[in-house]
């Protein structure tokens, strides 16, 4: 593998449901370290985009290379987190972070999973079921048993929609955290938004999906690090930067939250 070799390289990637075509023609390559969040009205193939990266959705065209190999199905140096938790009713809080590691034929030797909790202000609840816990609780375990197998890439789809704004900038400022954290392997991460702000807050670069799937922006965040939602508003580069992003979120031919008539492909 060559230095220039991106972690994730997309080429000309497209995704059909039956004739439908609900991701166009994407071209996108990532760093290792790279976190990329990607912004898009609802219903433009956020969702199937990620999983086509995660190794769960074929692709109809083109082709997703991780280190230059082919993706081709799920494989555990890519780690998914969904919107709505995904996790085991039936384990325990703690034997839901220690999953990910079994599934590798991993033990827990380093306290990696304790840990974790303990970072995500959790301890306490380990033996806990996730009906004991409120959504934002849910959540915090479900980042933490996708951290816990320290993937190579990382895949958050609007990891935290479903929480509070509160609980929310407690847990990007967490997962910025974790991201930088050097003791920690270097992860390269894909997050999915729809929320602007949050992605100028996370994001070194930002890309916009169309309504129909196309690539409308790509752009990189000139706003150094630490950011906080409320640091971020002042910076003289944030008004363009969201002016450019909403401008392509709502630009010709895009029609946000709305059902489109989808292109079809013969
Ligand atoms: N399994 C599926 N079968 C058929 N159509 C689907 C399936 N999953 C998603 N879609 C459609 O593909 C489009 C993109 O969906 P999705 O990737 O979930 O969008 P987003 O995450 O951006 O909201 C939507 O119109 C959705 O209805
Ligand atoms: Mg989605």
């Amino acid at each position: 593998m060559s230095l220039h070799t991106p972690k994730i390289l997309l080429e000309h990637v497209a995704i059909t449901f039956g004739k439908r075509l609900v991701v166009q023609d994407i071209s996108l390559a990532l760093q290792e370290h790279d976190l990329l969040c990607i912004v898009g009205p609802s219903g433009c193939g956020k969702t199937t985009l990620l999983r086509a990266v995660a190794g769960l959705m074929p692709l109809s065209r083109g082709r997703i290379l991780l280190d230059g190999a082919a993706i081709t199905r799920p494989t555990s140096r890519i780690a998914m987190i969904f919107q709505h938790f995904g996790l085991f009713p039936w384990k325990t809080v703690r034997a839901n972070i220690e999953y990910g590691l079994s599934v590798q034929g991993r033990r827990d030797e380093n306290g990696i999973a304790m840990r974790l909790l303990e970072v995500m202000g959790l301890a306490e609840f380990a033996q806990c079921y996730p009906y004991e816990l409120s959504g934002g609780m849910q959540q915090r375990v479900g980042i933490a048993r996708a951290l816990a197998v320290q993937p190579e890439v990382l895949l958050l789809d609007e990891p935290f929609s479903a929480v509070d704004a509160i609980t929310r900038e407690m847990l990007q400022g967490e997962l910025i955290r974790l991201w930088e954290d050097p003791q920690r392997r270097q992860t390269t991460a894909i997050l999915v938004t729809h929320d602007l702000d949050e992605a100028i807050l996370l994001g070194d670069r930002i890309v916009v999906l169309g309504s129909t799937g196309q690539l409308c922006l790509d752009l990189n965040v000139p706003i150094p690090r630490p950011r906080t939602p409320q640091n971020l508003r002042f910076h003289a580069a944030y008004p363009q930067l969201r002016n450019q992003i909403w401008e392509a979120l709502h630009g010709s031919g895009n029609v946000p939250y709305q059902i489109k008539n989808y292109p079809t492909i013969s």
